[in-house]
């Protein structure tokens, strides 16, 4: 789309689980998206990622996909801690980007690299997916129409059975851990419904004393008023990906929010005193939205402020826990 017309041309760097298994998927259902190379450090890895997913080339480094004039967009799905660095090297390249969840593993990087795309008039967007599920704005429905009365807290927790050893996130040096790459669900759920005013009252992580990666945790955080939030997040645990919101006079529950395949019907439980109700919410694909909002504002030049607010207070919020928690060094089974 090199005049405007036309799909947003994406490259891909990194043949990343989390690309082969829905995002590309995704990009390939979408009319506005082509996808014209994907990278890896392993050439044999992009030709064959390339042939499964119908991409033309297949390239054996980053840099050569960033030198290509034939890519406006690149998606970014490396380890968290490698994000700063591509998503600047794609900025300065001239390309739009669009970076897998955490943003980076440090708040001040994702401050300087927003302020770096607004200099150079690029898009730049996290990739955190499930907020853009329409589920959430049902509920806020909800919350408004008065199902519950006034808000008074909201808890999320985030957590799985352990990955196979050598995941990106038992690796400190690159991964980031549970708190950056699990936790940030949560703490994205918190601002989501209670707001940017949100800070910090406490945090416990838990740290692998083999490894020294984050693998779980929990925090509790306010607002002025006193609304809180507490949040769990790990990777040692039976699997659980929710919310809930507890009102003057009643709750909502949430479940599988975090991830939800596209074919699953969201279902919100209403509990009141005398009251019990499902309401099963029809399907919908949080990575063809995310794509689509995307490609959408790289064609139409939209503006993606409001999403750089919400990434910013997630990045300060994650710094905070991670600089003001309690440590507990902790045996993994
Ligand atoms: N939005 C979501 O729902 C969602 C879900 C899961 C994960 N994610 C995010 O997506 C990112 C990737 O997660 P993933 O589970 O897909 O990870 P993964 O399968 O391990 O993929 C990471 C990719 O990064 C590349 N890489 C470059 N340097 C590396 C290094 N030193 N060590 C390991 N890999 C390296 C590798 O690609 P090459 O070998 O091809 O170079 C690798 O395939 C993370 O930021 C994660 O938080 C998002």
């Amino acid at each position: 789309m090199a005049d405007g017309r036309g799909p947003v041309r994406f490259g891909v760097i990194g043949c990343a689980d989390i690309a082969l298994r829905r995002t590309l998927p995704a990009m390939r259902a979408d009319a506005g998206v082509e996808v014209r190379a994907i990278a890896s450090r392993d050439l044999a890895k992009a030709e064959r990622s390339a042939a499964a997913h119908g991409i033309g080339a297949a390239l054996g480094g980053y840099a050569e996909l960033l030198e290509r004039d034939d890519v406006d967009a690149v998606y970014i799905p490396l380890p968290a801690a490698l994000h700063a660095e591509w998503v600047e090297r794609a900025l300065l390249a001239g390309k739009h980007v669009l970076v897998e969840k955490p943003f980076t593993t440090e708040g001040r990087d994702t401050a300087r690299l927003i302020a770096l795309a607004r200099e150079r008039g690029r898009l730049l967007l996290e990739n955190m997916m499930f907020l853009h599920h329409p589920q959430h704005a049902r509920v806020d429905g909800l919350v408004a129409d008065g199902a519950i009365g006034e808000v008074r807290a909201l808890a999320a927790a985030f957590t799985i059975p352990p990955k196979p050893r050598g995941d990106i996130r038992y690796r400190p040096d690159v991964g980031g851990g549970a708190l950056v790459d699990i936790g940030v669900y949560p703490v994205a759920a918190a601002l989501r419904f209670l707001g940017p005013r949100l800070r910090l009252v406490g945090a416990v992580l838990r740290v692998d004393r083999a490894g020294g990666a984050v693998v779980g945790g929990s925090a509790l955080l306010s607002d002025p008023r006193g609304v809180t939030a507490q949040l769990t997040f790990g990777m040692e645990h039976s699997y659980h990906s929710g919310y809930e919101l507890r009102g003057s006079s009643g709750r909502l529950v949430l479940e599988r929010v975090f991830t939800p395949p596209p074919a699953y019907g969201p279902v919100v439980r209403v509990e009141r005193q005398d009251h019990r109700e499902e309401i099963v919410l029809p399907p919908a694909d949080q990575f063809a939205n995310v794509v689509g909002l995307f490609a959408a504002a790289v064609r139409e030049g939209g503006d993606l402020t409001s999403w750089h607010e919400e990434s910013l207070r997630r990045a300060e919020l994650l710094d905070d826990i991670r600089d003001k928690a309690e440590y507990a060094r902790v045996q993994q089974v």
